[in-house]
Order: C-alpha cells, then structure tokens, then sequence
C-alpha cells in the first residue's frame, strides 16, 4: 500500500554557511526520501532557512544591509550547496514568510486559548550602548564556577559548569564592550509543565529511538521549566499578536517553518493542507534532526501541535555529531569544511553520499570522517568494487554482440541471489541502517566481481567457440550491475542515472530488482566515476584553513618606538590591514549643507553633505544626542564616500560620517585643518 509521507531535515540557520556536519543530516534524510520515493510512495521532502534572531540582525548590520538581504542571499548560497550534493528537497523556503507569520500567530493564540500562555516580568542583562537584551551568545565574562575568563554567559568550556548569565561575573557585552546592565522586562512563557502528562505519554509511544526515549525520562526526572517564547525589540522576527515591541523568539517559529514550507508547497501544487496537518491526518510525519536539537522536537514542538489541534510528528529521528579525523571540526585544522570549499574542488559529491551512508546506522552516536580512510574507501568499493564490474564486461558486448544483451541466460542462480536480496536491503534503509544495507550491497558487488573474475570473459573472447558463454557472462555481470545500481540509487542518484542512460532504461525503481535484464540493446560504456586523488582532499583542507589567516600586511618601517609599543598587550581593536585594503576607503572632505531632526528617531540627524564637485550626499548620522542641527551646517567634517548605500526608514544613506566616542561620554566629528575644501581626498 502507498504512504503518503511528510519529510523533514532541521532548517539551517542563516547565519552561517552549510558545512561537512550539517551534510550529515540532509544527505541522510535525502537517502531515506529517495528510497521511499522509489518504492513508490507519495513522499515529500520539505525544508527552509531558519532566519530569525539577534545573530542575524547584528551581522546585517555590521555588513551594513537590511536582514531582508542578508536571509535572501544565504537563502541563494544555501540552496545552491544543497543543489551541489544532489539534496532533492520538494521544497526550499524560508521562515520569514507570510506563511510562516500566519502559522506561527495562528499556534500562539491557540495556545493562548488553551491557557499555556502566562505574562511575567524577568530580569536580563541589557546592553546600554547598544540598546539591546543580551542573549547568551553575546555575553562574555568570568565563570561563576571556576573564575576562567572570557566563558559565554550560558556555560563554561573550562570546567563544564552551566549557569544563567547574570551569574557571571565582570560580564562585558561582545556587541559593544559595555557593561551589561540588569533590566526588567515583561515576557511570554508557553507552560511546558502543565503538558508533561501529555508528553510522558507520547514520548514512550514508539515516537522516539530508544536513546532519545532515555534522554526523555532525564529531562522528566528535572522537571519541565516553562519555556520564555518572547523577544524584546529590537529582533528580527515576527511581532507576537497582542503584544507590540514583543516578538517570537526564534525557536518558536522555527518548527512552524515546517509547516509554513509545506503550506506554500501545498497551495502552489493543489495538495490539502489539513489532509497533512490536520488532527486526524492518516499521513506520516517524519523529522530527522541533530541529537542538539531533540529538547525542541521531542518536547517543545509536540506540546505546540498537539494544543493547537495539528497532528503529532510519526517519528523524530536524531543523528550524531560528525568529527573529522576523530576529533570536532576545527577552524585552525583546517576541517571545518564548508560545503562550497569541497565541491570548489572537484570533489564527486556523491563520494561523500557514499561515504556518509556506509557510516549511518541510524543511532545517535557520532559519526566520523576519516578522511584517509574515505579516500581508500570510496576507492576500493566505488570504483575497484561497483564500477569494475561495468568496465570490465560492457565492451564484449559491443565489440561482439552488437551492443545486445543475450536472449536468455541458462544460469541465473547468482541474478536470482542478487533479487532476493531486495527485501533485506530495503529493510535496512527503511530502519536508516544504511551502513548494513552498504555492507549487503557490497558483498553481493564482492560475488559478481568473483564471478567475472571465474568465468574471465577476457578468455573466453579470444576462443570462438565460447561465444555463446561469453554472451551469457557479460550477461550475467550487467545484470549483477543493474541491481546493484537500483539498490545505490538512494545513495548515488546521479550516478544511477548516468547507468541507466548507458543501460538505456528508465528510471529504476525499487520493484524492477525482480525483472530479468535480458534482450536488450545497451549504449557504448563510458566512464562513469573517477576515483579520488588525496591531494584534492589536502588542497581542501588547506583551503579551509586560509579562511581564517589575515592576508599579511606588508610590514611597515619601525623605530625604537613603535617596536617598544608592539610589545605592549595587543590592543582589542582589530588586526593589522593593507595598504590596499585602507585604499579601497575613499574619505573625502564634506561641507554640511544641511542638517535636521528626523522625525521618529531618536538618534539621527538627516545630513546633506557636499562634496563639491562630486555633488551632494545625504547621510543619516547617529550624533543627535551630541549637536543640534544648526550647529553643525557649514562645517567641514570628513565622510567615507564609497559606502555601499544603505536603505534606511527614513530614506537612503548614501555614505558616513567619522566621528570619534570611548568610554568617557560624548561624540565628537571630525574637521579638517583650515585650507581643506570640500571633495578634497583624505589618506
Ligand atoms: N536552526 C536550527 C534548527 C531549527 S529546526 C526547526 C539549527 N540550525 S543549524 O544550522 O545549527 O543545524 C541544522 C542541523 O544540522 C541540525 O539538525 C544540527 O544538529 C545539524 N548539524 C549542525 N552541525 C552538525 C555537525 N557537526 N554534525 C552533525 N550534524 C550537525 O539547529
Ligand atoms: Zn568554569
């Protein structure tokens, strides 16, 4: 019978790009997806940018453009690495859509209803220069345990400790540098506890794997804290109905995105969205995420979709983390390697699907990428194993037989093993133990190899008496090739196709393992996968690690002084540049031609700024709190001329002015020297 399956793969963040670890868990679900689309069940596979949060406000501001920008161009990066690993998502979107703000209203005032919602004021750390709630990730201070400096304000990598981070001690901003301030403000919780009987229950139900089941009773025995749910502005996000300045905080419309992906998937393709997400669904809905992640899916996100009268996930499925040569990604080693850096050499990515699938066992456990030992891998099963059989017996076929397969075959007892393994493997992707299933597939790859190497068809073609045995053998092995080839397909999509273009078939799906391959006309071989040359693999990982070395600044001239100030403890400024990179700044003198209040805020001045013969610039400025406009019209001051102009509330910013600020309060421009006129070049 056909199931209708929903899939899912957690949504990356748009903050970052996808790297090696995050492959782990779109090529497993990718595999699992392909395999249920080939036993012809209606399964669809959707996913999205998670992109709402401090982190990526902050990082489009510091690149100067709007968040909208910042998820939209990720949003093009992301897919075109998921793209480049063959990842056949149904669809791709993003949580910042109307879609998602629908959802995610419409969930939060059924909770609400429901009575889950509760209002309380909390104390948090504030960041007074910047106007900001801090969270965590951005506090920085001493461990309240151990008293190691420089611990985030959530739990300390020296002794392990965690804590709050108002525990902290000498806590610093990393936004600004500012000592963080304590500030009350109102926020919204979702009561986790009074959902716990509901939980217990469903997380017992055969939902989970064993593991998590465990993981589960852990966070029981500790007792559900209820969850805070709200941000204050400002926050990229959406705006909780009801409650102005209060936004969702991210993990709240994450899991919604889910759903939000497959409304717009819905509606552009004519499906029934309650059929998938209503109460009484008969549809399955599956999750693969990280075991980082299981808290929000296997408390968080059942407690919402159970009280908002959605449907309950099938399965959450967690995987482990991947280490690189035994140990965590590294920046400075080198392997925290971006998908990008892999695929910009060259590398096959169906090599790591390959190499991935042979080490998933469908548990928690971590997984690793040895990378000497995926080189010898993917080697000797891939091309010395699989490849092998096609290369070795396709050209008899053409050179003797007119590129057509025999007739018939006398002896099918090897094709007939090769068929009744077809069960077994299917059972094993079912269950994600694609690490048995490889294994079973190369042993029977093991077999055919032997059987090609028995009956030695490079002999037989030389007598012309064995012409109809070599017939049969090359037969034989091309069968041995086709089903081998069905049964990587989940793995190898591409490669899969490539045979099926040289075997001149359609699309293989899985119930073709059990027809017989026989008179039929094949395509010329050609080569189908290279193997793998390890200096690509160390050009990569060399390529990974210059990501992080400063391009070295040409050393300027030093006396006594300067060297004796290079001695001093670094400054916290920032790293050295060169001359080339300080050219690319074009400072230019400005006369202010005009300066006024902006009406609706409250730190900005509108400047318009002449630059003489380069015409006239308008600038927001952030110095209302130290000049009134009509102090500053007819001054010079200096303006960084080249700055990608930046669409602001009130209008473009077509350029900076410089201004200096420290610790001690007030702003001050600066102004030329007299003598200096306007469009004058500063350097
Ligand atoms: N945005 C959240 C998920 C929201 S789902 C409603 C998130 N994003 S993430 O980009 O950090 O991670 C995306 C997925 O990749 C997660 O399932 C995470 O576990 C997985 N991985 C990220 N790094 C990984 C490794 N190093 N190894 C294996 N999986 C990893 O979490
Ligand atoms: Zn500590």
């Amino acid at each position: 019978m056909s199931r209708q399956i929903l899939v899912t793969s957690a949504l990356p963040y748009a903050n970052g790009s996808i790297h090696l670890g995050h492959l782990v868990e779109y090529i497993q679900t990718d595999v699992w997806v392909r395999f249920q689309k080939m036993r012809g069940h209606d399964c669809r596979y959707m996913c999205a940018d998670d992109t709402h949060g401090t982190a990526i406000m902050l990082r489009a501001e510091k690149e100067n453009i709007t968040p909208e920008t910042l998820i939209g161009r990720v949003w093009d990066e992301h897919t075109r690495d998921f793209a480049g690993f063959h990842i056949g998502f149904d669809h791709y979107y993003s949580t910042h859509s109307d879609e998602n703000r629908a959802l995610a209203s419409k969930i939060y005032l059924a909770l609400k209803d429901a009575g889950l919602i509760e209002v309380k004021t909390i104390a948090q750390l504030y960041d007074p220069v910047k106007n900001l709630f801090l969270p965590d990730r951005f506090i920085k201070g001493e461990c309240p345990k151990c008293g190691a400096a420089d611990q985030y304000g959530d739990n300390c990598e020296v002794c392990g400790a965690t804590y709050s981070p108002t525990e902290l001690k000498n806590p610093v901003s990393a936004v600004s540098g500012a000592t963080p301030v304590h500030k009350d403000s109102e926020h919204y919780f979702f009561r986790l506890g009074d959902c716990e009987a509901f939980l217990r229950e469903w997380t017992t139900s055969g939902t989970l794997q064993s593991e998590a089941a465990n993981k589960m009773q852990e966070w029981f025995g500790a007792g559900l804290n209820n969850w805070d749910i709200s941000r204050d502005a400002p926050y990229f996000g959406f705006e909780i109905p009801g409650a102005p300045g209060k936004y969702f905080y991210v993990w709240l419309d994450a899991p919604v995105g889910y759903m939000a992906s497959f409304a717009k998937y819905a509606a552009d393709n004519g499906l029934d969205f309650d059929a998938w997400w209503g109460k009484d669904s008969k549809t399955e809905l599956v999750h693969f995420i990280g075991k980082d992640i299981l808290y929000f899916h296997a408390l968080f996100w059942p407690a919402m979709l159970k009280y908002s009268g959605h449907r309950l996930p099938t399965a959450v499925y967690a995987h482990g983390f991947l280490t690189v040569n035994g140990q965590k990604m590294s920046k400075s080693r080198g392997t925290f390697i971006t998908a990008e850096s892999y695929l910009a050499q060259k590398l096959n990515p169906e090599w790591l699907r390959y190499y991935y699938a042979a080490k998933l066992n469908g548990s928690m456990e971590d997984i690793d990428l040895n990378l000497d030992d995926f080189v010898a891998r993917v080697n000797s099963d891939l091309v010395g194993k699989f490849i092998n059989i096609a290369s070795r017996t396709a050209g008899f076929i053409h050179k003797n037989f007119e590129g057509r397969l025999a007739d018939g075959v006398a002896n099918i007892e090897l094709i007939g093993d090769f068929q009744a393994a077809a069960g077994t493997i299917a059972a094993h992707y079912e269950a994600r133990d694609y690490a048995k299933a490889l294994r079973e597939i190369m042993a029977l790859a093991d077999r055919a190899n032997q059987y090609v190497a028995d009956e030695k068809p490079w002999e037989l073609a030389k007598k012309p008496e064995a012409v109809y045995r070599l017939h049969e053998v090359c037969t034989v092995a091309l069968n041995c090739f086709r089903l081998l080839t069905l049964y990587l397909k989940p793995v190898l999509p591409k490669l899969a196709e490539q045979v099926e273009t040289f075997l001149d078939i359609p699309s293989l799906a899985w119930d073709d393992s059990q027809s017989l391959f026989i008179r039929h006309r094949i395509n010329e071989y050609s080569h189908l996968m290279t193997r793998i040359d390890p200096k690509s693999i160390e050009a990569m990982v060399d390529a990974n690690k210059q990501n992080l070395e400063p391009t070295p600044a040409p050393a300027p001239a030093r006396h006594a002084e300067a060297q004796a100030h290079a001695a001093q403890p670094a400054m916290p400024v920032s790293e050295s540049i060169s001359i080339d990179d300080f050219a690319k700044i074009d400072l230019r003198i400005a006369r202010i031609a005009n300066a006024e209040h902006v009406e609706g805020a409250d730190k900005l001045l509108r400047l318009t700024l002449d630059l003489g013969e380069l015409g006239t610039r308008q600038v927001f400025a952030g110095i209302k709190s130290a000049y009134a406009p009509e102090a500053l019209v007819g001054r010079l001051t200096v303006m960084v001329a080249n700055l990608a102009p930046r669409k602001m509330k009130f209008g473009m910013s077509e350029g900076m002015v410089l201004a200096a600020s420290g610790d001690a309060p007030g702003l001050f421009i600066l102004s030329p020297d007299s003598g200096a006129q306007p469009g004058m070049k500063v350097k």
